[in-house]
């Protein structure tokens, strides 16, 4: 199924490219242990920076820019806007996170008979990856004065799958809602935009 046609790496000496990030992702796939496989391609890549913000382009506010979207693999560039909180979901399907720009918190969590219960959390600074498995539940947020910047790879179509999210003050589940996301970006980019 995967596109054959590129290299899985680019040369040396030459730009990396979108569709070099999602073959890369892509070639991950087929191998054993995708998510991990997932880990090991968004270690590397993650590594150059400068290379992605010129592939991808430079982030000028927070949102979610889709690289890449199929009924087995997602591949987005998440910025996290200064200030910005994201309330606790899931994703049903394995996800990557590799940050290369800023920092993301990440807080996770239970199902318990009140919703939900606290379960750590992980701070992602700049080089990091964290792999979420299936059933996963976390919150962002982003603490820092500069954008947190990553990028996300998912096992499925994150865009089209049925899941939850919960409310920071009372746990209580609702249906992912993806134009709340969409609201919770643009409010924090205003805010963003009026403090500077
Ligand atoms: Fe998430």
């Amino acid at each position: 199924m995967g596109d054959t046609s590129r290299p899985q790496s680019y040369p040396r000496g030459m730009a990396l490219e979108v569709e070099d990030v999602v073959a890369r992702c892509r070639a991950a796939l087929g191998e054993h242990t995708p998510a991990l496989a997932v880990r090991d391609a968004l270690d590397e890549l993650i590594s150059d920076p400068g290379a992605l913000e010129a592939a991808i382009g430079p982030v000028e506010l927070g949102g979610i820019t889709p690289l890449h979207h199929a009924p087995d693999l997602t591949v987005l560039r998440v910025a996290w806007t200064p200030g910005m909180v994201l309330n606790p979901h899931e994703h049903r399907m394995w996800a990557v996170i590799g940050i290369y720009g800023g920092q993301e918190d990440n807080a996770f969590y239970r199902r318990a008979p009140e919703g939900l219960t606290s379960a750590g959390g992980r701070e992602l600074p700049q080089g990091d990856v964290l792999v979420m498995g299936e059933d996963v539940i976390h919150s962002v947020a982003n603490t820092k004065r500069e954008f947190a910047v990553a990028l996300h790879v998912y096992g499925g179509d994150f865009f089209d799958v049925e899941r939850s999210e919960w409310d920071f003050d009372t746990y209580e589940e609702h249906p992912r809602d993806l134009e709340r996301t969409r609201r919770l970006f643009e409010d924090a980019n205003a805010r963003w935009l009026a403090d500077r």
